[in-house]
C-alpha cells in the first residue's frame, strides 16, 4: 500500500513526488510516456516538449540572429556565417535528455518508485496501471494526486499531419521553412514564430483576436507589437483559418482577415490555439467527480470532490504553466502529511521569452480600472538606463502600479531585458508586501537593468532621478 500514487510526471507531479517522499510518505509515480530504454520518461511535456527545448532553441536561434545583425557596430565582422540545424537540434536534445534522465536520479535520491504505464483512478484508494504490454496492474494508495497535464488543440481547419504541426513538431523541423504559417499569437506562437524567423523563415502569425496578447497589459501589448513587427514577425489580428490543404511540399491556407478571405502557401504551418487538458478515462465514471471544459475540478486547496483524491498543474483551473503546477504539487504534499501550505494565486508570474522578455506579475490597469482601485503608475524607459545601453538593450520599459492611498505596490510589467529576472525580484517583494517606496529606499548595483525598477518605483512618487517625474 502506497501513501501516494501521483499520475504524470511534469513538472506538478515529479515535484509533487518528490516532496511527498521528502515529508515521509511512501510514493508511487506512474508515467505512461516511455523512454528509449523502455523506462517511464520523466519531465513531462516541460522537460520534454516545451518550456525546455523552447527556450534552448530561443537561445540558439538569438545567437545566430544577433551574429548576423547586430554584431557589426561592435567592431565584429564575421565573413562566413552558416547554420548548422542539426548541431542546434543536438544541443537541444542534449539538454532535454540531461534533465529528463537528472528527475531518475531524483527519484532514486529520495526513495520515489516509478512506473511506465498509463494510470487511470478505479475508486479513492485503487489505481489501475495499463503497462505497455496491454497487461494491468491495481495499485493500492491512501491518496491519489492526478497530474497528467495538457495536449495541443487541434482545430477542424487546420488538421495536424506533414505540413500542418503542434509545438512538438515546431521544435524539431529538419529543415528552415522559407515560409511559415503559424495560428495564434499566443505564448507559443511567439515564441516559436520568433526561433523560426531568427534562423530565416518568413513568419505570419494569424490571430483570430482583434486585440494583441490580451492579458498582458495594455501599454505592454502596444510596445511589443510594434518590436515583433520590426522584428519581421507579421501579425495578422482579427484573422481565422477557415482551411488548410497539405501539399507535397506546403500547405495552402485560406483565412478571413477583417472579413477579407486572404489564400496562403507556407512550407509549414504551426497551430498554436492553446491547450486542453488529458482528463479523459483519468478517472472512474463511479467517483462523480466533476470535470468542466475538460478540467478536474478542485478546491483552493487542489482537493476534488474525494477527500483523498487530489489534481494539480495543466490539468486543473489557472494558467497553463510549469512553475504553477510545481507549487500545487508542494502544497497537495505538504497537506496530505497534514502541514498547512497554500498556494498564493495571486502572485503568478507569466513570462514571454520574446527577445526582449515580457513579463508581469499581479494586476494591470484594465484589471484594476475595472475593480475601481484607485492606483498610480511609475514608468522607467530602458532607453534611460546605462546598463540597458551598453549591452544594446534599450527597447521597452517597467511599469510600476501602486495602491494611491497605501502606495503597496499592486502590479509590476515589464518590458525589456532580463524582464522576468526583474518581475521575479519585484514578486519576491510584492510577498511582502512592499510599497513602492520601499523599492525606492532600496540600494541597487550600477550599472544593472534592474535599476530601471528601482526608477519606475521612485517614479510612483514623482521622484525618478533619470527621467522627468510624471505620475498619474
Ligand atoms: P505535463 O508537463 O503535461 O505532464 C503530464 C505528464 O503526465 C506527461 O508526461 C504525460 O505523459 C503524463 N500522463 C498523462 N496522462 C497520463 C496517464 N493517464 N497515466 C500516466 N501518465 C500520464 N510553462 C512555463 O511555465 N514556462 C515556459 O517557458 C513554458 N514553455 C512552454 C513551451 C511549450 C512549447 C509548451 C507546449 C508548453 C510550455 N509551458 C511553459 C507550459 C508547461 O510545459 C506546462 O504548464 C507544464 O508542463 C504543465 O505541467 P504538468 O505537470 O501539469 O503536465
Ligand atoms: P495561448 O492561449 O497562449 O494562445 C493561443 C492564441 O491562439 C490566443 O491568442 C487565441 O486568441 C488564439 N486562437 C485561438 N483559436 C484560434 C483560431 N482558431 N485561429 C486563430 N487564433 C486562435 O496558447 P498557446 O500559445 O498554444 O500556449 C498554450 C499554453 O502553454 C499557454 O497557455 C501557456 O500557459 C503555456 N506556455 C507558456 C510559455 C511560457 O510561460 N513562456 C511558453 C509556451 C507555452
Amino acid at each position: 500500500m502506497f501513501d501516494v500514487v501521483v499520475i504524470g510526471s511534469g513538472p506538478a507531479g515529479y515535484v509533487a513526488a518528490i516532496k511527498a517522499a521528502q515529508l515521509g510518505l511512501k510514493t508511487l509515480c506512474i508515467e505512461e510516456s516511455t523512454d528509449n530504454n523502455g523506462k517511464a520518461n520523466l519531465g513531462g511535456t516541460c522537460l520534454n516538449v516545451g518550456c525546455i527545448p523552447s527556450k534552448a532553441l530561443l537561445d540558439s536561434s538569438h545567437r545566430y540572429y544577433e551574429a548576423n545583425n547586430n554584431l557589426r557596430e561592435h567592431g565584429i565582422e564575421i565573413n562566413k556565417l552558416e547554420l548548422d540545424l542539426n548541431s542546434m537540434m543536438k544541443r537541444k536534445d542534449n539538454i532535454v535528455n540531461k534533465l529528463t534522465s537528472g528527475i531518475s536520479g531524483l527519484f532514486l535520491a529520495n526513495k520515489v518508485e516509478s512506473m511506465n504505464g498509463r494510470g487511470r483512478v478505479l475508486s479513492a484508494n485503487i489505481v489501475e496501471v495499463t503497462k505497455v504490454d496491454g497487461s494491468t496492474e491495481e495499485i493500492e494508495t491512501k491518496n491519489v494526486i492526478i497530474a497528467t497535464g495538457s495536449k495541443p488543440i487541434e482545430i477542424p481547419s487546420a488538421v495536424f499531419g506533414k505540413h500542418v504541426v503542434d509545438s512538438t513538431g515546431a521544435l524539431s523541423f529538419s529543415k528552415v521553412p522559407k515560409t511559415l504559417g503559424v495560428v495564434g499569437a499566443g505564448i507559443i506562437g511567439l515564441e516559436l514564430g520568433s526561433v523560426w524567423s531568427r534562423l530565416g523563415s518568413k513568419v505570419t502569425v494569424i490571430e483570430a483576436l482583434d486585440d494583441f496578447l490580451p492579458m498582458a497589459d495594455k501599454d505592454i501589448s502596444k510596445e511589443s507589437f510594434k518590436e515583433f513587427k520590426n522584428q519581421g514577425l507579421d501579425i495578422q489580428l482579427s484573422s481565422k483559418v477557415t482551411k488548410s490543404i497539405e501539399n507535397k511540399d506546403s500547405v495552402s491556407v485560406t483565412y478571413l482577415s477583417n472579413g477579407k478571405e486572404i489564400n496562403k502557401k507556407f512550407e509549414k504551418l504551426i497551430v498554436a490555439v492553446g491547450r486542453t487538458p488529458n482528463s479523459s478515462e483519468v478517472i472512474s465514471e463511479e467517483l462523480h467527480i466533476p470535470i468542466k471544459n475538460g478540467f478536474i475540478e478542485v478546491n483552493d486547496h487542489c482537493q476534488t470532490k474525494v477527500s483523498n483524491i487530489w489534481a494539480i498543474g495543466d490539468v486543473v483551473r489557472g494558467p497553463m504553466l510549469a512553475h504553477k503546477g510545481s507549487e500545487e504539487g508542494i502544497m497537495v504534499a505538504e497537506r496530505i502529511a497534514e502541514k498547512h501550505a497554500q498556494v498564493n494565486y495571486d502572485l503568478v508570474p507569466s513570462v514571454v521569452y520574446s527577445h526582449p522578455e515580457i513579463a508581469w506579475v499581479g494586476q494591470n490597469e484594465e484589471e484594476l480600472k475595472s475593480k475601481k482601485i484607485d492606483y498610480k503608475v511609475g514608468k522607467f524607459p530602458f532607453a534611460a538606463s546605462g546598463r540597458a545601453l551598453a549591452v544594446d538593450q534599450s527597447v521597452g520599459f517597467v511599469k510600476v502600479l501602486s495602491d494611491k492611498r497605501t502606495d503597496t505596490i499592486l502590479g509590476v510589467h515589464v518590458f525589456g531585458p532580463a524582464a522576468a529576472e526583474i518581475v521575479q525580484q519585484a514578486l519576491i517583494s510584492m510577498e511582502f508586501g512592499a510599497s513602492s517606496e520601499d523599492i525606492a529606499l532600496t540600494m541597487f548595483s550600477h550599472p544593472t537593468v534592474s535599476e530601471a525598477f528601482h526608477e519606475a518605483a521612485l517614479a510612483s512618487n514623482n521622484q525618478a532621478i533619470h527621467i522627468g517625474n510624471k505620475s498619474k
